[in-house]
Parts: structure tokens; C-alpha cells; sequence
């Protein structure tokens, strides 16, 4: 049993338009009902679509996110988008260190510690997802990578920061592919994960820090990843476009204890 509050995220990714992104939300919001409030649930459109489904948010409990943040607050940096920005748009919470941010734009771990930092000082929850390629796995390194990662990411958080913080662990192999990690494989990463973090910021940190899945989750599947101990929820990527498979996923992850 965990006393952590399950958390789902949708990634919409570089997908849908702006009326499909309006009827998505529409219909996730529409879906939750009152399990909204045992589960965390947050949506991460494409950066023109923030201010349509903040919107339908409304004064719904689920948090607009964003799939990416620059690391100034201002000035020549043609394409990015700050910290203000997403406040404006009444953006809560943004994803750092994506895989696809990490493997196709290719963000390293000394800018995504920054965008980690920029995002914590202006206040907005993160998302900070780590993960192994195929090759890393195979060789064995699949700790040493996510670890790295983390201690990375994590190098100027506070404890009382890391209160706004969600690890995703998220193989890179998993994503989009429809390969995911069995339950065990993923559990070990996430129980190193938290050993990790209570090392690190003790404890009571370890304890109630999310630490969710990602890569190729379904509502097949959602259930038995969630019932691992140290599995919190999930990101969902493509089962995310459709407000039935994701609402499926939210409520596996409130059902499972
Ligand atoms: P997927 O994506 O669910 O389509 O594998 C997950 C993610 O990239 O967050």
C-alpha cells in the first residue's frame, strides 16, 4: 500500500489540431467526474493549443502542462517559450528532459538541469523524465544511466522543491513502440529511483516523491504496472489522444492500491 497520490499525464505530443485538442479535453474532463480528486491528472498539449484547453480546464482539478520551457525569463531566444509565458496561460506544470527533447532535439543533461531550475524558481510543478536507450539496456547500464540522469537533473533541488517534482521513467525503447517494460523490469528501475532520492533528500522525500511509468502504456497494461510498489501512475503518450483509452488509464490508476 502507498499513501501517494496516483499521477497520469497525457502527452499529446506534436498531434492533433486545435479542434480535436478542444473535443479531447472536453471529453476527458467530462470523463473524470469525481475521481478527479484520487488522482492527479495532467494534460500537456502543444504549445498553441494551452490557452483552448486551459480554458476547458477551467476550474476542473486536472493541470494544464506544457511539453517543454526555456531556461531564461526573457530576451533573444527566437522559438522558445519562458516560465512567464506559461503562467500567462495559466500553465501549472511542464515536462523537462522528455526522451524525445533528449534523443531527437538533442537537450543534454546540463540543459535540462537548467530548464529544471528555471521551471522550480518560477514556481511550476516538473516532470523530469529519465530513461535508457535499447544499447544501454543490453549493456548492462540501464542504473547507472537513469541514476545519472536524476543526479543530473536533480543537482540544485531543494528538499522542499522536490515536493513539486514527478520523476517519469520512461525506457526509451517503450515509447511509441508498444514494447513496454514488464512490471519487474520497470520496478526495479523505479525502487533504485527512490532509493536514489531518499539517499539524497532523505526519507521522507524517498517516500513521497511519484516516481510514474511511461512507454507504451495502455489500459491493457496500465493495472499491472500500477500495482508495482513503487509505480505511481503513468505518462501516456499515443493512448493519451483517445479520452476513453486515457480515461481507462486514470482509472487503473485509482483502483489499483
Ligand atoms: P507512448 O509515449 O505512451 O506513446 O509510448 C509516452 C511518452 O512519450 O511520454
Amino acid at each position: 500500500m502507498t499513501s501517494r497520490v496516483p499521477v497520469v499525464g497525457g502527452n499529446w505530443k506534436m498531434n492533433l489540431d486545435l479542434a480535436s485538442a478542444a473535443e479531447l479535453a472536453d471529453d476527458i474532463v467530462a470523463g473524470l467526474g469525481a475521481s478527479e480528486l484520487q488522482c492527479d491528472v495532467m494534460l500537456f498539449p502543444p504549445f498553441p493549443y494551452l490557452h483552448t484547453v486551459g480554458k476547458i480546464l477551467g476550474h476542473h482539478a486536472v493541470l494544464l502542462g506544457a511539453q517543454n520551457v526555456w531556461t531564461e525569463a526573457n530576451g533573444a531566444y527566437t522559438g522558445e517559450v519562458s516560465t512567464s509565458m506559461l503562467h500567462d496561460l495559466a500553465t501549472t506544470v511542464v515536462l523537462v528532459g522528455h526522451s524525445e527533447r533528449r534523443h531527437v532535439i538533442g537537450e543534454d543533461d546540463a540543459l535540462v538541469a537548467r530548464k529544471v531550475r528555471a521551471a522550480l524558481a518560477a514556481d511550476l510543478r516538473v516532470v523530469l523524465c529519465v530513461g535508457e536507450t535499447l544499447d544501454q539496456r543490453h549493456a548492462g547500464q540501464t542504473e547507472t544511466v537513469v541514476l545519472g540522469q536524476i543526479r543530473s537533473g536533480l543537482s540544485d533541488v531543494t528538499v522542499p522543491e522536490m515536493a513539486r517534482v514527478v520523476i517519469a521513467y520512461e525506457p526509451v525503447w517503450a515509447i511509441g513502440t508498444g514494447a513496454t517494460a514488464t512490471p519487474e523490469d520497470a520496478q526495479a528501475v523505479h525502487a533504485s529511483i527512490r532509493a536514489w532520492i531518499s539517499d539524497r533528500f532523505g526519507a521522507a522525500t524517498g517516500a513521497a516523491t511519484r516516481i510514474q511509468y511511461g512507454g507504451s502504456v495502455t489500459p491493457r497494461n496500465a493495472a499491472e504496472l500500477f500495482a508495482q510498489p513503487d509505480i505511481d501512475g503513468g505518462l501516456i503518450g499515443g493512448a493519451s489522444l483517445k479520452a476513453d483509452a486515457f480515461l481507462a488509464i486514470v482509472r487503473a490508476a485509482i483502483s489499483t492500491p
